[in-house]
């Protein structure tokens, strides 16, 4: 079991964020970037202390002392969106490092992958050339359709393989793995073509219709605790007690072997040369699969991870040259939301891949939207996740005229999340900016405003007349260039011409002393704070909150009973955005005296959270 206090005093402080603003983005060249201060550019990585396994010698025996992985926050390892990062001087294993125990060598990962029975339940799945995207970007951007398999993910390759290579003993004790989404559907659907029973334990937060889309493919669902390690630990249980073979959703030689069958089949279809692969990567099965299948026959490809950069524990494994286990990690590409990546997994990726891009939520969303106005299919999150590397990458490198593949990995979408993207995929594109504009609360000057927006199309106006104050606060969401950001005659114009638009407008504003600022990034004030305007107050003793609620009855009268009427509560902001957690804002009028009872009460009640008050959009918004 990880500790985090012991984890926490093993920790020296980490590396500041590290950031490619300055990089030049002429000509193409991935090596150009190094992360400031965290190494890789010549300044030496600090230590991190804590670590897996190690061993010890006590009375002439050896022990083997597993010592917690470093808790690390997802903030600690943050790039411009597009660079490839991630591999510092001690990601690569050292010279000499053996191979741990009982690990496929490179030659049975490449044997094994050939012979792979994955055909059995999965399709290939075709290459197909993404046109549109492919003409805005200058490449020829290929999409492996993974969302194209019987359950609309990859993950039944790597379930099957490894499945299928169980003895009819072992398949006739049955299977067990937790999960809460396309990894259940794998195993359930492998269990069902090899005729065993599978037990698949889901945390009690997963919608209905997940677990019954799992029901129907013929397995035994068990719902059982408030979160995905919970689940884990009891499948692992309950396959000790009952002689089930626990099946692992990345962190098995024959789950990355099964993945790997992707990697052959990319390099069989596309007959040009390939500039790289773009993977999606969650506890890292995927990417190691097909890593240790196409860098042994063509080492040229470049192997590019991609994660989000609420999610990105492969990418600080990677730096830190360990695994680390993530504090937080965010929930919106449900997918690949995993707070530690596998050993297997780690050891294979250390050697194998050349870096990972970070891309945020809103781009993930104008991934969706891309995929929809390309193929009409609607893709889940983290099956869109490869494509918003790709794009982000080609662009900030100029890459031009090459071949580049992203894995297309899952269409499982949650409809209600659909709201969502939606509302972020132009924010995502680049094509909306949502501003916020101080006005002097007096007439006229509304319409002064509307002079000053100019020609700019806005698509959302959001205003409240407050009578205890001088000043008006406007909130909008303004459509950045309002010509065809695809028609070829203006793509190479359009990022810089957009832009110029946007900061002429505001600097417009600036000279008639009205303060705009730019909340395009900012998640707390799309996510909740926009849905509050007028409601600026002065609070005494306000502690603005996120909370992760788990989706399940009785988790609000829970949270209540934690801080109320102990406290009042000043604020409470929820939307359904089909996340496995709700995400809720939430102000308590906390005296600085109580701020201890407080965190007590916050840490028995369980549910994660973390102070916003520091947040400009909140100060400007709510105070
Ligand atoms: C749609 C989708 N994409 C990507 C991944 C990441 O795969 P891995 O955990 O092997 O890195 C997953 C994992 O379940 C997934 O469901």
């Amino acid at each position: 079991m990880e500790s985090q206090t012991i984890a926490r005093r093993l920790l020296p402080p980490l590396p500041a964020r590290a950031t490619a603003a300055a990089a030049p983005r002429t000509a193409f060249s991935p090596q150009r970037f190094r992360p400031t201060s965290t190494g890789g550019g010549g300044a030496r990585l600090p230590p991190l202390v804590a670590s897996a396994v190690t061993t010890q010698r006590e009375a002439g025996a050896t022990y083997i002392v597993a010592t917690p992985l470093a808790r690390v926050s997802v903030d600690s390892l943050q790039y411009e969106s597009g660079v490839l990062g991630a591999i510092t001087e001690r990601t690569r294993p050292a010279a000499g490092e053996e191979r741990p125990n009982g690990a496929l060598t490179p030659m049975e990962y490449l044997t094994n992958v050939l012979s792979s029975r994955v055909y059995d339940v999965a399709i290939e799945s075709p290459l197909q050339l993404a046109p549109k995207l492919s003409e805005r970007l200058g490449v020829n951007l290929w999409l492996k359709r993974e969302d194209l398999q019987p359950v609309f993910s990859f993950k039944l390759r790597g379930a099957y393989n490894m499945m299928v290579k169980l003895s009819r003993k072992q398949l006739d004790k049955g299977v067990i793995c937790s999960s809460a989404g396309n990894h259940a559907q794998g195993v359930a659907l492998a269990a069902q073509k090899l005729h065993c029973d599978a037990v698949i334990v889901m945390p009690v937060t997963t919608p209905e219709i997940k677990w019954r889309s799992v029901e129907r493919l013929g397995a035994t669902v068990v719902l059982k605790g408030d979160s995905y390690d919970e689940a884990q630990t009891y499948a692992k249980q309950r396959a000790e007690q009952e002689g089930h073979t626990f099946i692992h959703p990345f962190d098995h030689p024959d789950v990355i072997t099964g993945q790997g069958t992707i990697g052959m089949e990319i390099v069989r279809q596309l007959t040009g040369p390939l500039h790289a692969i773009f993977v999606p990567v969650g506890g890292g099965g995927l990417i190691a699969g097909i890593a240790a299948y196409v860098k042994r026959v063509c080492p040229e490809v470049k192997i590019i991870g991609v994660e989000p950069s609420d999610a990105n524990a492969m990418a600080l494994s990677l730096h830190h040259g360990q695994r680390i286990m993530l504090e937080h990690v965010g929930g919106f590409a449900d997918g690949v939301a995993v707070k530690v990546v596998g050993e297997e997994t780690f050891r294979l990726c250390r050697e194998l891949v050349d870096g990972v891009v970070l891309v945020s939520r809103d781009s993930i969303c104008a991934s969706i939207k891309d995929m929809f106005e390309e193929k009409r299919s609607i893709l889940e999150p983290a099956g869109a996740l490869s494509l918003a590397g790709a794009e982000a990458y080609c662009k900030y490198y100029g890459l031009k005229g090459t071949n580049v593949v992203a894995i297309t990995s899952g269409a499982n979408m949650n409809f209600d999340r659909l709201r969502l993207v939606t509302e972020l995929a132009d924010v995502g594109r680049k094509r909306e900016a949502v501003l916020a504009t101080i006005l002097p609360e007096e007439r006229g000057s509304f319409k002064t405003f509307c002079k000053l927006v100019g020609s700019m199309n806005i698509t959302e106006f959001k205003y409240r007349y407050d009578s205890r104050r001088e000043d008006a606060l406007v909130l909008y969401r303004q459509v950045r260039c309002s010509f065809d950001i695809r028609s070829r005659k203006t793509i190479s114009s359009v990022g810089l011409h957009t832009d110029t638009e946007l900061g002429a407008m505001v600097n417009r504003m600036k000279s008639a002393q009205l303060r705009t600022i730019n909340l395009t990034n900012d998640d707390l004030a799309k996510d909740h704070l926009r849905y509050f305007m007028g409601g600026r107050s002065n609070v005494q003793d306000e502690l603005l909150c996120r909370f992760i609620f788990p989706e399940r009855p009785g988790a609000l009268m829970k949270f209540l009973d934690a801080f109320s009427p102990r406290w009042n509560i000043s604020l409470f902001h929820y939307r359904a955005q089909g996340e496995t957690g709700a995400n809720v804002l939430v102000g308590i009028q906390v005296p600085k005296e109580d701020m201890q009872e407080f965190k007590h009460r916050a840490q028995d009640l369980g549910y994660e959270y973390t102070y916003e008050m520091t947040d400009e959009s909140y100060r400007l918004l709510m105070q």
